[in-house]
């Protein structure tokens, strides 16, 4: 089964709780939640207080994508939140072995992700390690950018590498996700698809989850 994962960063935050409870009763397998700190991204999101009232209203995996400096400093916070799976990126943790083992140990689901500039081989001696490869697809900040074409070459590169490694972990893409690329992302090797703007955009956002899901399904 491949996953779709919305972006609640292109939610419509005033109607934030109708909004969780369309991705409940949606196809969709997990919620992609983006914590941006305006200093590893240029752009500050939301904090705390928006994923107390996923914790208590998403009936879901919540997936969580830090994009943050310094993230030791918040791993128990958010595992205390109700964060299944935690992503941190490879650019911010200068001792990534250590955050990943910690994230580990607070039970939750371990995940790096790598900018689209950074090449797959930096996670050759991490890879086992982890549940999740976050692939960025967009330079990360913002919801709403083009896909860039090269992530389908490391999509490739990064399953081979896994497979190699009798890794198990999933292949994520974010940024830029819709109709027209799901598909091959999935050939290449995906397991997991977040997708933002073109799902809370669209003029209807369960029927577009259902579209995507049976696309990769
Ligand atoms: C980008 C975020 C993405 C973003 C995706 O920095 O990590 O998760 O919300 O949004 P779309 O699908 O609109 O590119
Ligand atoms: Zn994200």
């Amino acid at each position: 089964m491949n996953i779709i994962a919305p972006s609640i960063l292109a939610c419509d935050f005033g109607n934030l709780k109708s909004e969780i409870s369309m991705v409940n009763k949606s196809k969709a397998h997990w919620f992609h939640i983006d914590i941006m700190d305006g200093i590893f991204v240029p752009n500050i999101s939301f904090g705390t207080p928006i994923m107390q009232i996923l914790k208590e209203n998403a009936e879901k995996i919540l997936d969580v994508h830090l994009m943050i400096i310094n993230p030791d400093n918040y791993l128990e916070k958010f595992s205390s939140l109700g964060a299944n799976i935690l992503t941190v990126h490879y650019e911010a943790c200068t001792h990534l072995h250590r955050t990943v083992q910690k994230i580990k140990k607070l039970k939750m689901k371990a995940g790096v992700a790598i900018n689209p500039h950074t090449p797959i081989s930096c996670l050759k001696s991490i890879i086992k390690d982890l549940d999740l490869v976050c692939l960025m697809s967009v330079n990360p900040g913002f919801g709403g950018q083009s896909f860039i074409e090269n992530t389908y070459e490391k999509v490739k590169e990064l399953k081979s590498l896994i497979n190699e490694s009798n890794s198990d972990a999933l292949i994520e893409i974010d940024g830029g996700v819709n109709s027209n690329n799901a598909k091959k992302l999935i050939e290449c090797g995906a397991n997991a698809l977040v997708a933002g703007s073109f799902v809370f955009k669209s003029k209807n956002p369960s029927n577009t989850i259902s579209e995507l899901s049976s696309i990769i399904n």
